[in-house]
């Protein structure tokens, strides 16, 4: 997959830099053209000898060579690649790309870039938890820029905590998944509910669940990597999605929530129906805070409308629905019963039952069932990884459904 994919590896100055010909090695291995720019302080962490020879590449670092006078352009380097990676981006570089200063060859080549750029953050825990670098990375990532996390361990300092470089493995994953996804929903336009809903009882309380929107996060990422313009409505949640390619649209009802999605619904091409809608709203909310001078109430509960069902309905040839369904009992059964009475083209189906599936939780494991009668299988995986195999899947769903039609 990453055959002839021009790679440039930008590394700057962390000890996590030993770990980047490891990074190298594979991505040769998988036939990619790599190329590799690192900072002065970089080179004393690793050596580009040692890079120069895995990538089959001469290492740049000077606009020019001191002794030969040979000139290596930023502007060919950054128009070169198909992928930036700065790998490890320590807190001064993430700081210098934010504000676009050039003091150095990396970062001319980063400002001459015009490919998607990804950037693995590596540092102490309290640089990285501090005020200026998160802001910087919220920037970057507005900008379009690839946050490639930095997980949470052992720091060369001894301390512990967030802030170490995520491990080779998973950024190759993370760049094979990149080609495999990129541009799949070019021009598509995507609706997703996420997130729980909260029925207000009083001024103060309400009716609610534990769903906190990972899940329908991650799969409209998942969707604006793949090039799609993603409207999301998106429930009460701590959540922040701060994403080019996403609209947020909050809401806090089941019945602004309906309101919402049926407004965007006609434009959709792909309609993805993930958030935890209570089921039941107070008939009535009071107008101030209920006393707790009598032993009990009577809470009367009224249906709220079912969203999935009536975008089922409203539905047209073109336009491929799905939803999620979360099950404690009979949940196969229970699923296929949604699929046909909600019209939907597919039916995710997470359990209870299944430790490190369903609300709050980093991963997931989940059954789709299909309009056509068949069913997959996703074995237990991070819920970002799950998303983008799930729009695959998507992808070659709405692919065999225009074949049919
Ligand atoms: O019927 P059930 O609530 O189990 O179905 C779950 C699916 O239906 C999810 O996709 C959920 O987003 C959607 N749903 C909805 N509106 C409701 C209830 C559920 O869109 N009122």
């Amino acid at each position: 997959m990453l055959k002839g994919k021009k790679i440039l590896i930008g590394i700057t100055g962390s000890i996590a830099a030993y770990k980047i010909p490891l990074l190298v090695r594979m991505l040769v291995k998988e036939n990619a053209e790599v190329k590799i720019v690192m900072t002065d302080s970089a080179r004393d962490f690793v050596s580009p000898l040692t890079l120069a020879t895995l990538s089959k590449n001469p290492v740049f670092s000077e606009a020019f060579d001191s002794i030969t006078g040979q000139w290596n352009s930023h502007v060919d380097l950054g128009l070169w690649a198909d992928l930036f990676l700065i790998t490890p981006a320590s807190a001064n570089t993430l700081a210098k790309m934010t504000h676009g200063i050039a003091d150095n060859y990396l970062l001319t080549v980063y400002l001459s870039a015009r490919c998607p750029v990804f950037f693995a953050p590596a540092m102490d825990v309290d640089m990285y938890q501090h005020q200026s670098t998160k802001d910087n990375i919220r920037k970057l990532v507005q900008r379009g820029h690839h946050l490639l996390a930095p997980t949470s361990g052992e720091l060369a300092s001894g301390l512990c905590g967030e802030g170490r470089m995520m491990e080779p493995e998973a950024i190759f994953n993370e760049i094979r998944r990149h080609f495999r996804t990129k541009q799949l929903f070019r021009d598509k336009k995507i609706l997703i509910s996420a997130g729980p809903t909260y029925e207000a009882i009083d001024p103060v309380r309400y009716i609610g669940n534990h769903s906190t929107g990972k899940m329908g996060v991650e799969m409209a990422k998942a969707f604006a990597n793949a090039g799609a313009s993603v409207k999301l409505v998106l429930g009460p949640t701590s959540l922040r999605v701060d994403y080019p390619l996403i609209e947020v649209f909050p809401v806090t009802s089941a019945l602004q929530m309906y309101e919402a999605c049926l407004a965007f619904s006609a434009e959709a091409d792909i309609l993805v129906m993930s958030a935890a809608v209570a089921d039941y709203r107070p008939e009535k909310m009071e107008e101030t805070k209920i006393k707790k001078s009598v032993e009990s109430i009577d809470l009367k509960l009224v249906k709220n409308p079912d969203i999935l069902k009536k975008l089922g309905e409203l539905k047209n040839e073109n336009q491929f629905l799905a939803g999620f369904a979360l099950e404690t009992d009979n949940e196969l059964e229970n699923a296929w019963h949604k699929l046909n009475t909600k019209k939907a083209d597919l039916i995710v189906l997470n359990s209870l039952a299944d430790e490190g599936a369903g609300f709050g939780t980093d991963t997931n494991k989940v059954i789709c069932i299909t309009k056509d009668g068949t069913q997959r299988n996703f074995e237990l995986q991070s819920k970002r990884e799950l998303a983008h195999n799930l729009i695959q899947y998507i992808y070659e769903l709405t692919g065999k459904k225009q074949a049919n039609a």
